[in-house]
């Protein structure tokens, strides 16, 4: 049997505008302005067990995010949550990310003004979120720090990254797992993740601003910082600080908590996740699992 021939259940089903189909079977018009221009933003939103994590929080992000640029929602959230559900139903067991993608549509001419009258579209599909090697939660991951050399509005979630996908590929050419970014001297977050460092006993996270995503994962560490009583702050975090401060974490959607150990080839934190960084990692999991019990 040829890869074409293949059944279609055998495939992955995506979303796309409206329709449910085959991941090869998706197509958009080459005019499509996402890619002509980028021009359009996203989501990743993780589901555990079938249901999906922080959905309304994931949901108010990318409605910032449309407003941000001038596209109108194309759904309200009762369809989204339909659509949602009905991509992740036939891997309810599994853990899983979403990637939901909305630009805004094609046009008949490249035009950098924004056109009037043209549809959005709208691309979900969903893939399985791979555990990580458990010997990086006892040794903890390595990053580099970089100048950030992103646009001036980094709390939109815009699909044109490609700023961040050089400043991940130097960090991947130094067996490094992220870049941590250096703005007017501040450390801000890193170029697909939040920055949180443990500084004399504190948990603290830069503040929310145009320099930074607005993390769904950040808000809820310091939700449940709060929670468990661990002292935390919201305060600008000088790059310096990165280098003496008891722990580093990156937090995402897909990568969770991670402890950083190693800084631009050097060991940081003392080259072990730290206290803090373990019982966060205990409080995530216990919440990812109220929500798998529903
Ligand atoms: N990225 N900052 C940036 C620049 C990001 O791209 C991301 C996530 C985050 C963390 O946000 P959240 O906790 O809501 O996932 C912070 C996603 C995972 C991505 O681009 O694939």
């Amino acid at each position: 049997m040829t890869h074409s021939d293949k059944p279609e259940s055998s495939l992955q089903q995506v979303y796309l505008n409206g329709d449910f189909l085959p991941l090869r079977q998706a197509c958009v018009p080459v005019m499509d302005r996402g890619f002509l221009f980028g021009d359009g933003v996203y989501e990743v939103i993780p589901a555990y067990g079938g249901q999906l994590f922080r959905l309304d929080e994931h949901l108010q992000r990318l409605d910032n995010s449309l407003t941000a640029i001038y596209i109108q929602p194309p759904h309200s959230r009762d369809e989204w949550r339909e659509i949602l559900q009905r991509l992740i139903q036939s891997e309810s067991d599994a853990d899983l990310s979403i990637y939901l993608q909305v630009t805004r549509g094609a046009a008949d001419k490249r035009d950098h003004a924004i056109p009037v009258g043209i549809r959005p579209t709208v691309f979900a599909m969903c893939s399985r979120i791979l555990q990580p090697d458990p010997r990086l939660f006892e040794q903890g991951i390595a990053a580099v720090t970089r100048d950030d050399i992103r646009w001036q509005r980094c709390d939109i979630k815009a699909i044109t990254l490609l700023a961040a996908v050089l400043l991940r590929q130097e960090a991947a050419d130094e067996k490094s797992m992220e870049a941590i970014l250096i703005r007017d001297g501040l450390a801000t977050e890193g170029a697909a993740s939040n920055l949180f460092i443990v500084h004399q006993g504190v948990l603290i996270t830069p503040p929310k601003s145009q320099s930074l995503l607005p993390g769904i994962t950040r808000d809820l560490v310091l939700e449940l910082a709060q929670e468990a009583g661990i002292p935390n702050r919201e305060q600008d975090i000088p790059a310096e600080l990165l280098q003496q401060s008891e722990e580093l974490w990156l937090t995402s959607s897909t990568k969770e908590v991670m402890p950083v150990t190693r800084l631009n080839g050097h060991s940081v934190c003392g080259g072990r996740p730290g206290p803090v960084w373990r019982r966060m990692k205990e409080l995530y999991r216990i919440r990812k699992e109220q929500l798998r019990q529903g």
